[in-house]
């Protein structure tokens, strides 16, 4: 069978990857591993949870999630990650590990894999070179060019966020596009054109300051256009949502922030671009953006696989500190570590930086920024005249639940204290009031699941209620996985007749793969099986602990378990089929169904 349909990499190159990279360094990108043992640990990346239940195996260079069951080598991990294909995968493999591809592989893959979104995409970095240099080198874009440096977005900061203009004229970058091959469709369909009634195709973008929009990996699949000062409406224009294009899973400039924020192990999310390029005049060159949207859990898991250190900071006005309340307690909900940075009413990260400058934005917002608690406790306040009797009983009444919320008894007694200080009252009589909010909290998680705390203990393997024959097939498998002759003698007693059909085209690979002169190595096995599915089986099956040696006596046993099985379901039959007769008082048909179940019994020895 043919693995690879599409530019097929050699063998050798892959095991060259492999054996440079090591999966802890690569997988350590993404979760915080713990060592334990000879494994580690961590909280899995693909499915939410709050205690490991994720683990690396350096001596087998595999991963595999106890929990979601995710599992494979540094390939697979790539692709599921970063949602790459094989190919991109082996690329950004190769990359790290600094190992030559043949030529076929050096171009950027948007031009290697002609899909349509490739095109699309392809059209977008073509438009975003041309708006550049109308911005950069024309006379056009002197106006333009002007506006960005009022607002004290320097050529460095242009030139690092590829922002551009686009020009009045109806249909120049249509044109531009469909000379070079572009269809109007297509154009269409990526959002840069628009058809109107008559059936003609002019540009979306007219007349504004270009900001290119990029996916995960870097490449440009939307814009943002800006007005310039004085014209109409909206004052920001967006691309549509399109197959490469979705604002709720978009982050911007998250590709070019992220190396930073796994340096710093914190990110801030801010909720404009603008905000963004502010931020990168700060040198803080971690910072990220929703699209002025609601931030949704797409973008929180995102964030999530690379950090949990956040510090959001959104406008000040009321609508900012709404959203920042929300955005926060989702993310706290995720698990991550949230501090809140605020500024004077009315301001966004951006004006504030102009009118403080950076330094002061450092010190002052981020520097300052709150821990998630005392974030709510001023929201709490919005509003409110601490005065008033009934204000004030309405604020400590929230207060006090949110504190009875908290995880750690310490954080609970800091919190208490703080607020009987504040308004004299009595410590006690706060405690008693939280008691009764813990209780019922209990209360209701008991009758749900757990509540939200993190464990550091890793989940061991759960012990599954499994069949004995699934039992020996994995077993068996398990072996296999380890020893080439097992395999060879399992091939000849059973061949393909596993009865789970993920462990029969598992044998079957790994036949093939001994035949070829392999020696046993999972990681190597595991990068020539393209199924999902079946690498978490064989990264699940590797992760079992089994003796080294295995006797004649058992692997026997585990051959007549998996050979026995089909035959038990057909015996099985036959007590249904003589049942029935005897129902029917047809004692004689009903006899001889019971003589072949007899024989059918002796032959499962
Ligand atoms: P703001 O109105 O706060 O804009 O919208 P801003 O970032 O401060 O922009 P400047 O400083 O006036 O240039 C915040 C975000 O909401 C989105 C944009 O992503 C913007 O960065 N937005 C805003 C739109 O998509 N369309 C709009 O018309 C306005
Ligand atoms: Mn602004």
């Amino acid at each position: 069978m043919e693995l690879f349909t599409v530019n097929r990499i050699s063998e050798d190159i892959i095991e060259k990857i492999r054996n440079t990279i090591d999966i802890v360094d690569v997988v350590g990108e993404y979760v915080q591993l713990k060592k334990q043992g000879r494994n580690y640990f961590g909280l899995c990346p693909f499915h939410g949870e709050n205690s490991p239940s994720f683990s690396v195996s350096t001596d087998k260079q595999i991963y595999h999630c106890f929990g979601c069951g995710a599992g494979g080598n540094i390939f697979s991990f790539l692709m599921e990650i970063e949602g790459l294909s094989f190919l991109e995968a082996v690329q950004q493999a190769a990359e790290r590990a600094d190992v030559q591809l043949p030529d076929t592989f050096e171009q950027p893959n948007v031009s290697k894999i002609s899909t349509h979104e490739a095109k699309m995409i392809e059209a977008h970095e073509l438009l975003k070179k041309f708006y550049h240099h109308l911005l950069v080198n024309t006379k056009e874009g002197q106006e333009p060019l002007q506006y960005l440096t009022n607002r004290g977005i320097t050529r460095d900061t242009i030139d690092t966020f590829g922002i551009g203009y686009s020009p009045s004229s109806w249909d120049f970058g249509t044109k531009f596009l469909q000379k070079r091959g572009f269809t109007l469709d297509l154009l269409e369909s990526a959002g840069i054109s628009i058809r109107n009634p008559e059936g003609r195709y002019f540009d979306r973008f007219r007349n504004r300051i270009m900001f290119p929009l990029w996916n995960l990996q870097g490449q440009v699949t939307a814009f943002s256009g800006r007005v310039l000062d004085g014209g109409g409406e909206p004052k920001y224009l967006n691309s549509p949502e399109s197959e490469i294009f979705q604002k709720g899973k978009t982050l911007y400039a998250f590709h070019l922030a992220r190396p930073q924020i796994r340096k710093k192990q914190q990110a801030i999310l801010l909720e404009g671009f603008v905000d963004v390029i502010a931020l990168h005049r700060a040198e803080l060159t971690n910072s990220i953006a929703t699209m002025g949207t609601a931030l949704t859990e797409d973008q929180i898991r995102i964030i999530k696989r690379n950090v949990d250190h956040i510090t959001v900071c959104y406008d000040s006005d009321k609508a900012g500190v709404e959203a920042a309340y929300r955005a926060s307690a989702m993310l706290k909900a995720a698990g991550c570590d949230v501090r809140v940075a605020m500024m004077p009413e009315g301001l966004d990260p951006d004006d504030y930086i102009k009118k403080f400058g950076e330094s002061k934005f450092r010190t002052d917002v981020i520097g300052a920024s709150l821990t998630l608690m005392a974030f709510k406790l001023q929201y709490f306040r919005r509003g409110k005249d601490l005065r008033d009797e009934a204000d004030r009983i309405s604020y400590i009444d929230e207060v006090v639940k949110e504190i009875s919320l908290l995880d750690k008894p310490v954080e609970r007694d800091h919190y208490l204290r703080q607020l009987a200080e504040e308004f004299s009252i009595s410590l006690d009589a706060l405690k008693a009031q939280e008691f009764q909010l813990i209780k019922q909290v209990k209360k209701r998680d008991n009758e749900h699941t757990s509540r939200n705390t993190i464990s550091n203990r890793p989940i061991l393997p759960k012990k599954r209620m499994l069949l004995a024959y699934q039992n020996a097939e994995r077993l068996l498998i398990a072996h296999m996985l380890k020893d080439r002759d097992i395999s060879f003698k399992v091939q000849e007693a059973l061949g393909g007749l596993f009865n789970i059909e993920e462990h029969s085209a598992i044998a079957t690979y790994l036949y093939g793969f001994y035949e070829d002169g392999h020696m046993p190595d999972v990681n190597a096995f595991l990068s020539r099986i393209e199924d999902i599915a079946l690498q978490r089986v064989i990264s699940e099956i590797s992760m079992l602990t089994i003796n080294e040696e295995i006797s004649p006596q058992e692997l026997n046993d585990y051959v007549k378990q998996v050979l026995n099985y089909p035959k038990m379901l057909k015996i099985k039959d036959k007590e249904v089929e003589r049942r029935e007769a005897e129902r029917r008082h047809e004692f004689v048909k009903a006899a001889q169904i019971q003589m072949e179940i007899i024989q059918m019994q002796k032959d499962l020895k």
